[in-house]
């Protein structure tokens, strides 16, 4: 380095230690930038691998490697295929999904999730962990649900943030995808969204919204789709005025996969990191490679020709290097750790934290861990791993307990009898191949095996293959698949003492409800799947997941399947969200169709009365706050936590609006016989709808109503005013 350059750099070191911390960054980001090349300046800009970008080793600026996935560090993948790169120290904990996340309704435990994940991420030396994914579950066919955090945009909210800041308190970036409208697999590349500034602004925003200007996100990721025309990794409205200049999101956009496709857009539009554009990497050649990417030579050419300005490109550099300060240029960030009793101890607590008891008819669970029992354990998911396949968060993990394996372990005094039931078949571009094994065969011995026991766990569900819970394309139907309502409705006629646990990240149709003593929606719960399913059915861990989506009864149930092929899937890859803001349980009510289980929704081993139900003022400021005040009483017989849910509605609005929203939650722990005195407090400015016309959100003054309860369908209801 030349002696100027020295006597310049210390200069800013020495300069920058007279600063605050952002001012000391924001002094170092002009003194690099001030070094380095235009050349260098684009190269940062696009990827130089699979998963890294280039830095600037002249002047000490680093490489950056992000990884995916939202609950886990992916294995590493090769330079430039997505191979696996076949490394023996790439394993790692998995944890439970996102949509199980979501149902513990705990943001302190999504804190504690996020803080792991990021040590995981750190250590395996990633800048930037591909996750969190907050797309709203607007359909149950789409492929990716399982990702994300449900069907409400407030609870999405309030558990993201939390996430965001415990990644990030690590020193590794967060990036929360897939920004937006990216509600389905279907054409997920090609599909154009049309929807209204309403539904993206109460329904399909608040959670990026949050995960920025309250959780701070340093990064976030385009969708693959089109929204109003515009591919959404390069798109004006999106990502320079909402994003970058309504939000102030300091941070970089990263492409998804391949979802750049226009120079000029990209540059113009608010893209600063291109990823995964098509290219055999290695050679110069007609397939793209790196130096071909759009924000590459391309753009490097734009830029000498004077066709676009060099503080576009300027502007993405201040980004790509806040971005390395924050976490591979900050010294002060440790080291992570990998794999760790604490990492395991936050997998067993969500996952045990989100299991959903939705129906437990005499009491069948808990079960007598110490009891000398049958228990027949059927089905096929109570061996599969679910912690690989599902698309790009497939994880290595270093070990995953079986639910077979976890009930083993637990009840040792029972006889535990396993019998595969049914088998799954994989599928090919949409059509689901039959499964390759003896279904008869497998249901003749499954039969036997029930007729034989005390108790019969059925574990179905899901898989994390194609056309199932997978990236890439979406579920065929609501329906479970490979007969497994027939299996159950046979196995119910020889043992009718019997539970069905779900292993899914999305509803299903339960043609056997009826006739079924106990169900639970169990999520993929990662590594200590088994032992916390055991912890939960043995009672050793009361349950107390709430549902973060409605089920409906049929598809046609669900606000996304009542307008047609046009709003799902679309037609010839141009879609409109016709049920606009009435997404989920907002339009069970709006359209009064009663769904098979309704948001926030979920059983205990115990029971739960809500009284006393008061609101501190019967009249409130539009700028102050409505303060709820109830006693939770456990009536039942064991300790337990339930959640407290607050919606809100507006009467004789004067724009439409849904019944009622969900704007607080308390989840409290009580003991049995015991009362606490829960407060939940909402600002009166979450009440406000988006006014299109004045592009503002608008509080209404006048009456209102607010359901205090255990799910999206219960409640006392109170009234208040907003003056
Ligand atoms: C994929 C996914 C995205 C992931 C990225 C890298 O296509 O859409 O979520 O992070 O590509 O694997």
């Amino acid at each position: 380095m030349k002696l100027l350059s020295k006597i310049a750099l210390f200069g800013a070191f020495t300069l920058c230690n007279l600063l605050g911390a952002d001012q000391k960054i924001e002094a170092q980001i002009e003194e690099l930038l001030s070094q380095m090349t235009l050349e260098e300046k684009v190269r940062m800009c696009h990827a130089q691998s699979k998963f890294s970008a280039a830095g600037v080793s002249r002047i000490g600026v680093p490489e950056l490697w992000l990884s995916d996935g939202p609950h886990g560090v992916r294995p590493e993948i090769a330079w430039d295929s997505w191979s696996h790169a076949g490394w023996t120290n790439d394993f790692c904990t998995a944890f439970p999904a996102l949509t199980c996340l979501a149902a513990t309704f705990n943001p302190e435990l999504s804190y504690e999730y996020g803080v792991a994940l990021g040590e995981e991420s750190l250590y395996r030396e990633k800048d930037i962990i591909l996750g969190p994914g907050v797309n709203i579950y607007r359909t149950p066919l789409n492929g990716r649900n399982f990702e994300y955090m449900g069907e409400d945009p407030y609870l999405a909210s309030q558990m993201v943030v939390p996430y965001v800041q415990g990644v990030q308190s690590n020193g590794v970036a967060a990036c929360v995808k897939h920004l937006v409208l990216n509600n389905q697999e279907h054409w997920r590349h090609e599909v154009n969204v049309e929807i209204s500034e309403r539904a993206l602004r109460e329904i399909y925003l608040p959670a990026f919204k949050a995960a920025i200007v309250e959780g701070g996100a340093w990064s976030v990721m385009g969708a693959y789709n089109l929204f109003r025309g515009q591919h959404c990794c390069h798109n004006e409205l999106l990502l320079n005025h909402i994003l970058k200049d309504e939000w102030g999101f300091d941070g970089i956009v990263v492409s998804d996969w391949g979802g750049t496709y226009d120079t000029t857009e990209a540059a113009l539009y608010g893209l600063d990191l291109e990823m995964g554009t098509g290219t055999n990497g290695l050679t110069f050649s007609e397939d793209n490679a790196y130096d071909n990417y759009y924000l590459a030579l391309p753009f490097l050419d734009k830029i000498k020709k004077g066709e676009i300005s060099e503080s576009v490109l300027d502007d993405k550099v201040r980004r790509l290097l806040r971005l390395r300060l924050r976490t591979n240029m900050d010294r002060s960030r440790g080291f992570g750790r990998m794999m760790c009793e604490d990492h395991s101890r936050v997998a067993r607590s969500v996952a045990t934290e989100g299991m959903v008891l939705l129906k437990n008819e005499n009491d069948f669970f808990p079960l007598d861990a110490g009891a000398s029992i049958t228990i027949a354990v059927i089905g096929e998911n109570a061996t599969r791993m679910m912690t690989i396949g599902g698309g790009s968060s497939e994880l290595k993990a270093k070990y995953e307990i079986s639910p077979l394996e976890g009930i083993q372990k637990r009840f040792k005094n029972a006889k535990i009898v396993h019998s595969m039931g049914y088998g799954s078949g994989e599928s090919d571009y949409d059509v689901v191949l039959p499964s390759p094994y003896d279904a008869e065969a497998l249901k003749k011995d499954a039969l036997e095996v029930a007729a034989n026991a005390d108790f019969v766990l059925f574990f179905g569900g899901l898989n994390k293959s194609h056309n199932q819970d997978c990236e890439g394309a979406d579920r065929l139907q609501l329906g479970l698949p490979f007969g497994q309502d027939e299996l159950i409705t046979d196995l119910l006629k020889v043992n009718p003492n019997m539970a069905v646990l779900l292993i899914s990240g999305n509803a299903v149709e339960m043609p056997w409800i009826d006739e079924v003593a106990a169900i639970f929606q169990v999520w993929y719960l990662g590594s200590e799947t088994g032992y916390a399913i055991a912890d939960v059915l043995s009672g050793d861990v009361t349950p107390s997941g709430k549902l973060p989506f409605t089920f409906p009864k049929k598809l046609e149930d669900n606000p996304a399947h009542r307008f047609g092929e046009k709003s799902y899937p679309g037609i010839d890859h141009e879609q409109e969200y016709m049920e606009d803001i009435f997404v989920g349980y907002r339009g069970h009510d709006e359209f009064g169709i009663e769904p098979l289980f309704p948001f926030g929704f979920g059983l205990s081993y115990t029971d739960f009365e809500i009284s006393d139900v008061t609101v501190d003022d019967s009249e409130i400021a539009i700028d102050g706050n409505i303060r709820l005040r109830c006693k939770l009483t456990n009536t039942g017989p064991v300790k337990g936590a339930e959640t407290v849910q607050v919606y809100v509605g507006k009467s004789n609005s004067k724009v439409k609006r849904v019944k009622k929203a969900l704007k607080g939650f308390k989840k409290v722990s009580v003991d049995a016989g015991e009362s606490e005195l829960v407060t939940v407090t909402i600002p009166v400015k979450d009440l406000a709808y988006y006014e299109t016309a004045s592009k503002s959100w608008v509080v209404e003054t006048g009456d209102y109503r607010l359901w205090v309860g255990n799910s999206s369908a219960s409640g006392m209801s109170k009234t208040f005013r907003v003056k």
